[in-house]
């Protein structure tokens, strides 16, 4: 009896060391509501403890704030339990409003993440060119196509966009001169209202933008654990109940 007890609590202990990294994460609320929005769930979290999700949402009076990298927005409005919510870009407004070339010069999605992806809609893609006068006549040409219009007037890149399908996606025979960017763009009904020749009059600073799980992330999320960066690397912290219950453990990370 003592020699079972015996291997018993070293199988334990030997599991729980193995598995140290991936055990201690806190008790986490299933999900949590700001006034005047549908509840938010993982990955968003709120208050202070980030091993809890991904973003940071904080309530507010009125609402609520989303930390986005390092600045923090207002959230504009949430509509359903999805990970998607309306942001209103202060920043963003004001280089639009301003006509600045900054406003064109960041993507607003993120191509290769460890853990979500962010993505917004709608949108319109731009062909962001560097300004090289050896390759200024083929990128010229590439783009003197129907519907294409073309920015010229910033320091160091040309813009040039397909109004009539705001969300085309890069052609495989894009210039390398060229990248491919996306901004929020205002809305179908108002967007055939606009001056199609000003790029400026397409964007807008209040647009929906979703947080989408990479296949691990999803994987990990799914089995009851959340996920996590440890310099750079992947990791799935598991639930706490795993460590009472250590055949649960082994099924759910
Ligand atoms: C277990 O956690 C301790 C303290 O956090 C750490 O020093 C140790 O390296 C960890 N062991 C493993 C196997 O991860
Ligand atoms: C939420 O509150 C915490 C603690 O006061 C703070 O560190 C964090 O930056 C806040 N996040 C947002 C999105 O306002
Ligand atoms: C807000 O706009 C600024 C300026 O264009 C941009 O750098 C930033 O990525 C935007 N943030 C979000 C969350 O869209
Ligand atoms: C707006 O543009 C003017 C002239 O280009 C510039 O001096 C000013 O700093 C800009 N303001 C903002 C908020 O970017
Ligand atoms: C911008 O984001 C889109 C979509 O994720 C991606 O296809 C594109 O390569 C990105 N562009 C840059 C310059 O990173
Ligand atoms: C312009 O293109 C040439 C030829 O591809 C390249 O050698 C040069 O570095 C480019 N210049 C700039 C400023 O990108
Ligand atoms: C582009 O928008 C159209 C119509 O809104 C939609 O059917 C299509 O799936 C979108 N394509 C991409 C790549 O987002
Ligand atoms: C549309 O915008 C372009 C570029 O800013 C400008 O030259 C043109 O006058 C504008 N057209 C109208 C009808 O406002």
């Amino acid at each position: 009896m003592i020699i079972f007890v015996f291997l018993f609590m070293s199988f334990i202990l030997s599991c729980h060391s193995a598995l140290n990294d991936s055990i201690s994460i806190p008790v986490c609320p299933e999900s949590f509501s700001c006034p005047n929005f549908a509840p938010f769930k993982y990955p968003f979290y709120s208050g202070t403890d980030a091993r809890c999700g991904l973003i940071n949402v904080n309530c507010t009076s009125t609402g609520g704030n989303i930390l986005i990298g390092e600045p923090r927005y207002e959230i504009f409005g949430k509509y359903d339990s999805s990970s998607s919510v309306v942001i209103f870009n202060r920043t963003f407004e004001k280089l639009v409003n301003n006509e600045s070339c900054e406003a064109l010069m960041n993507n607003f999605t993120s191509p290769n993440p460890l853990l979500y992806s962010i993505s917004i809609t709608p949108f319109i893609t731009l062909f962001k060119c560097t300004k090289n006068t050896s390759h200024a006549e083929a990128t010229h040409a590439y783009f003197n196509q129907p519907n294409y219009k073309s920015h010229n007037t910033c320091t160091d890149y040309n813009f040039y966009y397909d109004y009539s399908v705001s969300n085309a996606t890069a052609p495989s025979d894009l210039p390398h001169t060229c990248e491919v960017i996306q901004l929020p763009m205002i809305g179908g009904r108002e967007y055939k209202l606009r001056n199609t020749t000003n790029i400026f009059s397409l964007l807008t600073h209040s647009f929906f933008i979703s947080f989408s799980l990479t296949r691990s992330c999803e994987k990990c999320h799914n089995k009851g654990g959340r996920c996590h960066a440890n310099k750079g690397q992947f990791q799935c912290l598991c639930d706490q109940r795993g460590i009472y219950f250590w055949t649960v453990y082994f099924v759910s990370c």
